[in-house]
């Protein structure tokens, strides 16, 4: 189970954030009920157990009967339709499976890449070049199926698809996730003929990664869905019956809720596994989409330590002294799937015959260990600096601590924002954007806009 120190918090913070207890109670029973500011959106909330684990069993019988003729599995799809699945990618791939021999133990998945999450030409042309030295499965994900750049990779990646492999064929090698009647993609899928899985309609994009939006890739890339919804539920499980004030997650909520009401206007989740960059990543579109409107939230931002102790840190420790920080902490991080916990593959500093290198102090030491202490150091000197000190603390690197970690995320961001003021679910900054590009790019019904904005330029 997942566990919140907050030994380095401010005791003044932590004595304020008990006023926001029985507001974050009520907020949490409201997500619950589906009756929060955003309810038809809270289908997020213990979905393994409500939908989850019976469309595991789908996504693992579609993925058993299409075989493995692919090596490469290309995911196209932006924030919420790409980041959650890409963070367990991630956190649980070795650095160099592409590099490695396809014999090697470490690699026995196929190739995970990414598109549609930006407008880089250059990167659709290197991606192209990639695919055509390899056997590719395409999954493009997009609740909306309106949303350009998804839409402008897979225009992109059809084409290729189909002139290599011919329609027939490039159909059973695409699987669309999206809406379950509305947008282009379903329109488009429904057309082609390809398989297809749902967004829900009461899950938002950044909530959705245990649906189908998750589930499949995942799936089709080698992991396990089974453990990721395993843990998921144990966190939703631990929110059942009474007394939840102490829990976590309500921690979690009311600290932040205290520090935004004491000024602090930046809130950094700090890691030391830079495997976890991308957990990060989900977490930050998370918080931000979430918490960020109305002049409201605080601006959620992701530090690598110890890479970027030798750069921001400065700023950390001594900057402005507007900033909370939360340590995010695994009991082991070489993944399980790589042979950690199971077989001991643990690195420990080697013996010198001369201690030139004035490391003697450290022979035999794991590096993890090295690297531990890097992290308490920080924790403390940072806590000491003024900056109120978090450490979220899970079982060893797994698709089911990430699943717990994920369920522990959505679950305290949409109490926050509640506790903030804000709809959780929404998301009016990023419909701007999208309508201005639109606009600009003159697709037809935005012909207004595209002038007023022509005019402003
Ligand atoms: O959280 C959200 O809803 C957004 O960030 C979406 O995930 C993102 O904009 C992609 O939208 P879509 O899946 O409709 O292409």
């Amino acid at each position: 189970m997942i566990r919140l120190d907050t030994r380095f918090f401010s005791a003044e913070l932590k004595q304020s954030a008990n006023e926001f207890q029985s507001e974050a109670t009520a907020a949490l029973a409201a997500v619950k009920r589906g009756d929060c500011s955003g309810g038809e959106f809270t289908g997020w909330y213990d979905w393994p157990r409500r939908h989850g684990f019976a469309l595991a069993e789908e996504v693992k019988q579609y993925v058993a009967n299409i075989g493995r003729f692919y090596d490469t599995v290309v995911i196209i799809g932006i924030g919420g339709s790409y980041l959650g699945c890409r963070a367990v990618v991630d956190a649980l791939s070795h650095s160099y499976a592409s590099s490695l021999s396809r014999g090697s133990k470490s690699v026995t998945k196929p190739q995970v890449v990414y598109a549609g999450h930006n407008l880089s030409e250059a990167g659709l042309i290197e991606l192209l070049d990639f695919l055509s030295e390899r056997e590719p499965i395409v999954n493009v994900i997009s609740k909306s199926g309106t949303t350009t750049e998804p839409a402008v990779a897979f225009r992109v990646i059809r084409d290729h698809m189909e002139q290599r492999y011919g329609k027939a064929e490039a159909a059973k090698r695409i699987v669309a996730t999206t809406d379950a009647s509305k947008g282009a993609l379903r329109r488009l899928a429904s057309d082609a003929g390809y398989k297809t899985f749902v967004v829900p309609d009461d899950v938002g994009g950044r909530f959705s990664v245990l649906t189908a939006v998750g589930l499949v890739p995942l799936a089709l890339a080698g992991f396990d869905i089974d453990g990721l919804l395993n843990g998921a539920d144990q966190l939703f499980r631990s929110l059942e019956g009474e007394g939840l004030a102490t829990h976590p997650v309500i921690e979690y909520a009311t600290l932040r809720r205290a520090a935004f009401a004491a000024g602090k206007r930046v809130d950094i989740l700090a890691y030391g596994e830079p495997r976890l960059a991308t957990v990060v990543e989900w977490w930050k579109q998370l918080f931000g989409e979430s918490e960020g409107k109305s002049g409201q939230g605080m601006f959620p931002a992701g530090l690598s330590y110890t890479t970027d102790l030798h750069s921001l840190g400065q700023y950390v420790q001594d900057g402005c002294r507007n900033l909370i920080q939360t340590f995010l902490n695994f009991s082991e991080t070489l993944p399980v799937s790589l042979g950690g916990q199971k077989l001991e593959r643990r690195l420990r500093v080697p013996h010198a015959a001369h201690n030139d290198d004035d490391l003697g102090y450290l022979e035999g030491r794991h590096v993890s260990d090295i690297n531990q202490a890097a992290m308490i150091g920080t924790k403390v000197a940072h806590s000491d600096g003024g900056v109120p000190s978090l450490e979220l603390n899970l079982r060893a690197l797994s698709e089911s601590s990430l699943g717990e970690l994920f369920a522990f995320f959505e679950t305290a961001c949409a109490v926050s924002a509640l506790l903030l003021g804000v709809n959780p679910f929404d998301q009016p900054g990023v419909e701007a954007y999208k309508k201005n590009l639109f606009a600009l790019l003159g697709k037809p019904g935005f012909e207004e806009l595209g002038g007023e904005l022509r005019r402003r330029l």
